[in-house]
């Protein structure tokens, strides 16, 4: 018998199993007990002591090579499925986005916008930022601000009223100045506030007015206020906000809930006080009402005038946005033109 050959033929089967299973199948037709060196083996037995124990030898050395061929083919396959196995098994985290275009991004209204920046400038002279409720009662919007039912007044507001509860009992608000009750009857004093949020009256939207719009409150409650604060306070907002060369002013007004009562007005952005068509050739633009809050709206809620005094003032915000960008018709900011928009 050709042990030599066997070896040969044996040694390259092992190395051409491909898989562990291969292997095992080659494992046991080589060296198991019906395999050709078992053969071999067995017809030992008819050689002369002499030659069987060299041929015994040359089988055993043989088997010994071929095992170890086994072993490391098995140990190299079996790493190799490992590595499939898990290869196999891996989760990909990558994160994948298919992208057909940029993503079209908006961004906040002008009046937001505007909005947040008047927020801004108050809280850096150290206001604080409160909200308050768009339907209010009678008593809130009207009563508690010193205009009692059929007030000549109330053709200031031109009111749009809800149908709830008794008629012309809850209205939406018609200005922020109700916010200033809520504050005073729920917040210790002082205070010291602004009140942003939109408005309603029953008009007809026209280059500078719309019916739904949005105001800025002011409410300072404090001992010792004086008219010289709020008039200061207006100044350093309108430069704050305005950038600098834009003044304010006070004229006499009236309004039912402060006394004394005074229209604000700034310089002109759109000619800077030289004179134009539209603050009429005056150089001024009139932005909002002040005061000091009348005596009789502290009584309405609670508060002793003899210990403290206070001043109120209230803007438009659609107001402000248009006078500083100079957009001649306000009807524009509610007209939802991207072309109008994407300019702010
Ligand atoms: N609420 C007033 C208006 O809308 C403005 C104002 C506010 C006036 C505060 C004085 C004090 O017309």
């Amino acid at each position: 018998m050709d042990v030599g050959r066997l070896e040969g033929e044996a040694a390259a089967a092992v190395a051409a199993a491909a898989s562990s299973a291969a292997l095992a199948e080659v494992e046991s037709a080589v060296l198991g007990k019906r395999g050709p060196l078992a053969l071999a083996h067995r017809q030992l037995g008819s050689l002369d002591p002499e030659e069987r124990r060299s041929a015994g030898q040359v089988l055993n050395e043989a088997r010994r090579r071929l095992e170890a061929l086994v072993a490391d083919r098995r140990a190299e396959l079996a790493a190799a499925e490992r590595r499939a196995a898990l290869e196999a098994d891996r989760l990909d985290l990558t994160e994948t986005r298919v992208v057909a275009a940029p993503m079209a991004r908006g961004h906040l209204h002008l009046v937001t916008q505007t909005q947040y920046e008047l927020e801004d400038t108050f809280v850096g002279m150290g206001f604080t930022v409160a909200e308050g409720p768009e339907a209010e009662t009678d008593w809130y919007n009207f009563e508690a601000l010193n205009i009692p039912p059929a007030h000549p007044a109330r053709s200031m507001w031109d009111t749009l009223y809800l149908d709830l509860g008794e008629p012309e009992t809850v209205v939406l608000r018609t200005h922020t100045s109700p916010v200033q009750i809520h504050l005073m009857e729920d917040q210790p004093l002082p205070i010291h506030a602004v009140m942003p949020g939109r408005c309603f009256r029953r008009e007809t939207p026209d280059a500078r007015h719309l019916a739904v719009f949005h105001q800025v409150e002011g409410l300072v409650v404090d001992r010792g206020i004086t008219f010289g604060d709020l008039a200061g306070t207006i100044e350093t907002f309108t430069g704050a906000y305005f950038g600098p060369g834009i003044h304010s002013r006070l004229r006499p007004a009236y309004f039912p809930f402060t006394e004394p009562s005074a229209e604000f007005e700034i310089t002109c952005t759109i000619c800077r006080g030289e004179g134009c068509r539209t603050c009429s050739g005056t150089g001024w633009i009139e932005l909002g009402g002040c005061g000091m809050v009348d005596p009789a709206v502290f009584d309405a809620v609670g508060i002793d005038a003899g210990e403290w005094s206070g001043f109120a003032f209230g803007f438009g915000i659609d107001r402000c946005a248009q006078m500083r960008h100079g957009i001649s018709d306000m009807r524009a900011l509610i007209e939802n033109d991207l072309r109008f928009l994407r300019q702010f």
